[in-house]
């Protein structure tokens, strides 16, 4: 770490505790910003922690979508991002492209009343909405496979947006079929119907990767996130979100050696040894890397001035029902 980082980050320090605020860093954030962080995790935890917080100001180092969840969950609070960068997933889709997915369904045959939506947490508020306004909820990668079970109680085929892997890994792991919407297979014969949409990060783990790993260390564990290619979470020997790899991670004999696939920032600080990137690339995730202690420091000095900048603002119907979408959620 340099001597103006250091610098920057106690001037940071410094107006934190001047400041009715907490600072929110996801765990992908690069290094020096995550220090700064007053509650770290992942998504689900992130916006859970923040409701319970009681500062007046929430600067959140993240991605657009989790700026808003929070926002959403904890309407009176003022929600500020250093960059308002958007993960290229929740990119994908926005209302329209939803609301286009549900009509080619029904011309396919499925009548929108037998259709629940559930949205990954990687979608923005509008799609939220959308979601909550049909009767559907959010999941995160944490929680998919319950929230997905239980949905299915309801006898109705699960719409799933955006994440394809995510929704084809859990209909696997449940012995579900599942289809991508216009891949040309027929959705009345899967249970859930997948929005085509994916990470560009973990879209670059690769079989190949696995078997690269598995041959250079014999006896190595591969662990990935279930935004990886279908094909890799079946090669890998463990698949789970965020906060699931770091404790199945940590639990490991230090000896054993790991290669992970996942972000590149997170996958570095996990483990002090025997921890490798399941890729030949740095796999980091570009958006999340886009907000840096400058950026961070220009927040925090935007409240002190009494002109924030970058602040979240939700129009009150679509808060309303993206709440309602995320609270079902929550409830399970
Ligand atoms: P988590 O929900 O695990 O924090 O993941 C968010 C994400 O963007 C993963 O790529
Ligand atoms: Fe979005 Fe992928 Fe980045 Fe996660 S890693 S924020 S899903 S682009």
């Amino acid at each position: 770490m340099t001597s103006s980082t250091k610098e920057l980050q106690e001037r940071i320090r410094a107006l934190k505790s001047r400041l009715s605020v907490t600072v929110v860093a996801h765990y992908y954030q690069r290094d020096e910003v995550f220090e700064m962080g007053d509650i770290t995790g992942d998504s689900l935890e992130l916006a859970k922690r923040t409701r319970d917080d009681s500062a007046e100001f929430v600067v959140f180092c993240g991605v657009g979508f989790m700026g808003e969840s929070v926002k959403v969950l904890s309407p009176h609070k003022r929600v500020l991002m250093p960059k308002i960068a958007c993960c290229a997933m929740a990119k994908m889709i926005d209302g329209g492209y939803y609301e286009r997915s549900v009509l080619t369904l029904e011309a396919a045959g499925i009548a929108k009343e037998a259709i629940l939506p559930i949205t990954y947490i990687n979608s923005s508020a509008e799609v939220k909405a959308r979601v909550g306004q049909m009767g559907g909820m959010v999941c995160t990668s944490a929680n998919a496979r319950m929230i997905i079970e239980r949905a299915m109680k309801e006898g109705k085929k699960i719409l799933f947006v955006p994440d394809r892997c995510l929704g084809q890994n859990i209909a696997r792991e449940m012995g579900l079929a599942s289809c991508v919407i216009g891949d040309g297979s027929d959705p009345k014969a899967a249970d859930i119907l997948c929005y085509d949409g994916f990470c560009s990060v973990h879209q670059l783990f690769s079989v190949d990767d696995v078997a690269f790993y598995r041959k250079k260390y014999p006896g190595i564990v591969i662990a990935v996130h279930p935004e990886c290619d279908p094909s890799v979470c079946e090669a890998a020997d463990f698949v789970g979100s965020t906060s699931q790899l770091i404790k199945y991670i940590g639990a490991l004999d230090p000896e054993q050696k790991v290669a992970v696939g996942t972000e590149y920032n997170l996958v570095n600080r996990m483990r002090p040894k025997n921890t490798y990137v399941l890729s030949s690339s740095k796999p980091e995730c570009p958006t999340m890397n886009e907000t840096t202690l400058e950026d961070l420091y220009a927040t925090l000095r935007s409240i002190e001035e009494g002109a924030p900048i970058n602040e979240i603002v939700l129009s009150e119907e679509t808060a309303y029902w993206a709440r309602v979408a995320l609270e079902r959620m929550m409830a399970l």
